[in-house]
Order: structure tokens, then sequence, then C-alpha cells
């Protein structure tokens, strides 16, 4: 019963027009004189998740043939790597399909460069939220930077959350009033020399050695108007009274976290590529081009890491920002393994980004996954939820977690399913789905229903998962949120994705 997809032929678009309802790929062909069914751009705005255990064919299977259909209909991208070989992927689907030109690898030994905290000041229209976004890029960065180093998310982190958002509201205040620009080194060097004690406030050594001190000194000669003056009465109270007050445990918790961001954005690779000039910004996707960010979490650990979520902040709230109407093209988001760069700002993305034009991608191999990413309090747990509800077009491969199975399935749902009576022997669920069997009347005696998954979650261990040993053949189970598909009638369909 498993369908083959088929890629659709080569676009013939004239440039600015998207008809959003153009299928980028056809799911199956027409059975039985049932119509058959596509995926078009519009379902694919929509989100999608790719679930499946390490080597179940994710990456080889449906993510290439969905990748492949974006770049072949034009969209523009951001691919966010985790694994090393990524890159060369992209750069095989590009050339196959004519899209070598557009591809733009990010990362060391290249000539681009992106200085995100330049890129907020100069954009336009970044004047008074300017502050809170930088905040939230920030706040966003140590999300992951806290979880790598504490291996989950923390059940008190509420409290230090908004210590930290708080820090790093007064100081990117305190370098705006006192430059009017905003760097890396410049936070980090304001940030180290901040006073330890109430000591310290009167000490001359103290203030003739902090850049702090001396950064409120020049805001002090540098401020104009009211709104200006009393943004630096807020700072100073902060850095010369409430900052250190706080008891030296709190205070230390506050700053390492804080500092340790700095200095990893502050040296080496990501130095070169985040606080020099700038040449390359999240627009470039809007234009057509395809975004790599070639620093895999693998292999270059938290910089890769740091790297990733901060280009993929700046992506999320550039998009967001974007009139559809000037610049049409669609754009994706590519995160396999995803589990690494998930954030909770996500979900809120997923959440307002209908209009955005965003295929957001997501391939992990589990549930759990993301819940451990979000923290398993209920919050994290209702953040993982909500993406995952956000994304409707759901592929699920071999998998052993049960989790993630009894997800699937439940996914799917529950329908008659028929028994014989006094025998152990039970229909195969999918094979008595799929038998469209009558009416539970007319059936003979020794026969009995009950509601049972349609599809078990046993039967996601079993598809097959690629290489030689299945013939290049990798098996899927495509869900739709809330959509029956024409061509089975069912809600959910069987797939085969070959990897040649
Ligand atoms: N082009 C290919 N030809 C043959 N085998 C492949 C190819 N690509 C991947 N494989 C194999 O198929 C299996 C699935 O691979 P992959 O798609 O990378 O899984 P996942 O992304 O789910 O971890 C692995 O055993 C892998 O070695
Ligand atoms: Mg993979």
């Amino acid at each position: 019963m498993l369908r083959f997809w088929r890629e659709r032929p080569a676009p013939s678009r004239p440039t600015g027009e998207w008809d959003l309802d153009e299928p980028l790929l056809q799911w199956s062909g027409s059975v039985n004189r049932r119509p058959a069914d596509h995926w078009t751009i519009r379902d694919s705005l929509d989100g999608t998740l790719i679930c499946g255990a390490t080597g179940s064919g994710k990456s080889s299977g449906s993510g290439r043939t969905i990748a492949r259909s974006f770049l072949q209909t034009g969209y523009g991208g951001l691919v966010l790597t985790a694994k090393a070989d990524e890159r060369s992927h992209w750069e095989t689907y590009c050339r196959e399909t004519g899209r070598s030109d557009d591809l733009i690898v990010f990362g060391p030994e290249q000539p681009w460069k992106f200085n995100f905290l330049d890129y907020e000041v100069r954009r336009p229209g970044s004047g008074a939220g300017l502050t809170e976004n930088i905040v939230n890029l920030f706040s966003t960065v140590l999300e992951v930077a806290e979880r790598s180093s504490s291996g989950g998310g923390r059940d008190d982190e509420g409290y230090w959350k908004r210590a930290a958002r708080q820090l790093g509201r007064n100081l990117i205040d305190l370098a705006i009033l006192a430059d009017g620009r905003i760097t890396v080194p410049e936070l980090y060097a304001m940030l180290i020399s901040a006073p330890n004690s109430l000591g310290h406030l009167t000490s001359k050594t103290w203030q003739k050695a902090s850049l702090l001190y001396q950064a409120l000194k020049r805001a002090e000669r540098r401020v104009r108007g009211e709104r200006e003056k009393r943004s630096l009465g807020l700072v100073a109270d902060y850095f010369l009274g409430e900052w250190p007050a706080l008891s030296e445990k709190t205070r230390s918790v506050i700053l390492s976290s804080f500092t340790s961001m700095l200095d990893v954005l502050n040296r080496g690779i990501a130095c070169d590529l985040f606080s020099g000039e700038t040449n390359l910004t999240p627009e470039a996707t809007w234009a057509g081009k395809i975004v790599l960010i070639d620093l895999p979490v693998k292999e270059f650990s938290e910089v890769g890491e740091f790297a990733q979520v901060l280009w993929k902040h700046a992506f999320q709230r550039s998009v967001e920002r974007r009139s559809v109407h000037a610049d049409p093209r669609p754009v994706f988001l590519w995160a396999d393994e995803a589990q690494y760069f998930v954030t909770s700002y996500d979900m809120q993305f997923q959440t307002t980004c209908r209009g955005a034009r965003v295929a957001t991608v997501l391939l992990t191999q589990n549930v759990s996954n993301f819940y451990a990413a979000l923290g398993n309090g209920d919050r994290g747990r209702a953040e993982a939820d909500s993406l995952f509800a956000n994304l409707n077009t759901k592929c699920f491969h071999a998998n052993g977690d049960p989790v993630t199975n009894e997800w699937a399935s439940s996914l799917i749902g529950r329908t008659r399913q028929f028994m014989m009576n006094g025998s152990n022997s039970r229909q195969d669920a999918m094979i008595s789905s799929i038998l469209n069997w009558g009416d539970p009347a007319q059936t003979s005696a020794g026969f009995s229903e009950q509601m049972d998954y349609e599809v078990e979650p046993s039967e996601f261990t079993r598809l097959r998962t690629g290489g030689p040993a299945n013939g290049l053949l990798v098996d899927g189970i495509l869900v739709r949120n809330g959509r029956v598909f024409a061509s089975n009638r069912r809600t959910w369909l069987p797939l085969t994705f070959s990897q040649k």
C-alpha cells in the first residue's frame, strides 16, 4: 500500500508571482480514481515536523525531498546545521536544483560577516524597541547557553531569567547613552568592571579603573532631553544601587551567565563573524538566498550553538517584520537535529508567523528531546506542545521511542478495530484499517469491535530505514493536523522515499 512521492516539474513563474496553492510535491498518485494528495506552498507555510530515530531516514528521506522541493520552487531560506556533513548535502541539493548561485555559506574562511548588534541599531524602525530587541536576542542565546551548561531547563529559571534580562537592559541602555553604539567587546568590558560592593562606589581606584563608571560619566555629559535623563537615572540606580547590593552569590550567578555568553562572542571565530562589519543579513533570504550557517554544533559546540541561535532569532524577527506585499517570496527555516536550536521563542514565532510566508521545518529524533530542551516543567512542556501543534505537517519515520510512537498514534486517532472472539490472533491494525471493513452489524458472529489506535505505536518500529539493506527506501507516515487525505480517506498517509 505504500506509495511513492513524485517531484513536480520545475516551475515557470514570472518573477514576483506566487500562487500559494501551487503544489510543491505530489504525495501520492491517484488510486482507484481517488484524487492525488498534493503538498502546496500554503501547506509548507504551516510548518513541518519530521521525527524518527537516528538513522531512520529523516535527513535523506523526507528531509531531502522537502528541501529539494523548496529549492526547486525558488524559496529563500536559512539552514541551521548540527552535523558537519550538512553543508555538502545542501551543496548537492542546490546543484541538483540549479540553485548553487543562491547558496551562501556563512562560516570560517568565508567572506560573510554579520554584526548582529550593528544590524539591530542601524536597521530602519529600530528606535524605541531597540534595547528590548537586543535583550530578547541575548536572552535567547542565554537560554541555550544555560541549557548546555546545566543539561536542561531549570525550574527556578523565572527569577534568573528576569534578573539576567534586567542586567542586559541596563547594560545596553548604558552603552547607547554613553556612546550611541553597542559592541560586544565594550559590553563585556563594562560588565566585568561593575562594582562588586557599595564600598567600590567611593573608591577612587575603582572609579579610575572601571570602564562602567567611565561610561556612566560619559553618558551624564551626553544625555539630552527628559527621556534620556530618566533612562540614565534608572541605569545609575541599577549599577550604583541595586547591583552592588545583591548578595555575592546571586550577583555572581547572573554575572557569570552573561559574561560567559559575551566572552564566547568576543573571541575567535565568533568575534570575526559577529563583531566587525556586516555584509550579510537575514534579508538576503527574502531575495532568494539560502544562507547556511556552517558552524555545525557537533564540531563547534558552544560557538556553533550561539551562532545558529543568533541567526535563527535574527531571521525570525526579520520575517516577522517584512511586508509580504513588497517581498512575497516564501522563505524556509531549516533545522535538522532541531533539539539543539529550539528556544521558547520558537513557540511564539510559530503561533504568530502565519502571514509571514515562512516554512519552518524541524527534524528531530523524538518529542522527549524537545521537552528536555525547553525544560521538563509544565511551562517547557506547554511550549513544546504548542510548537508541535503549530507544525501542521508531521512525518514519522522508524522510531523505538515509546513516547513519540504513542504520540504519533494518538495524532492519527482511534477507530473501530475488529477482534476475533475467543482467539488471541489479533488483526494487524494497519492491515485492518487499510481493508476498509464494512459495518460491524454485517460481520459474522465471532468478531467483536473496539476502539483502538488506527495505527498502533508498534507500527513505527517496523518502517524501513533506507540504506542498501532496504533497497535505499525509507518509509514514513504523514499526518496533517485535522486533515483527511484524499487518496486514502484517512488521517494518515504511508509514504516511501527513495535515497537515490
Ligand atoms: N544516499 C544514500 N544512499 C544510501 N544510504 C544512505 C544514503 N543516505 C543515507 N543513507 C543511510 O540511510 C540511513 C538513514 O540515514 P539518515 O537519513 O541520515 O537518517 P537520519 O537523518 O534519520 O539520522 C542510514 O543508515 C544512512 O547510512
Ligand atoms: Mg539526520
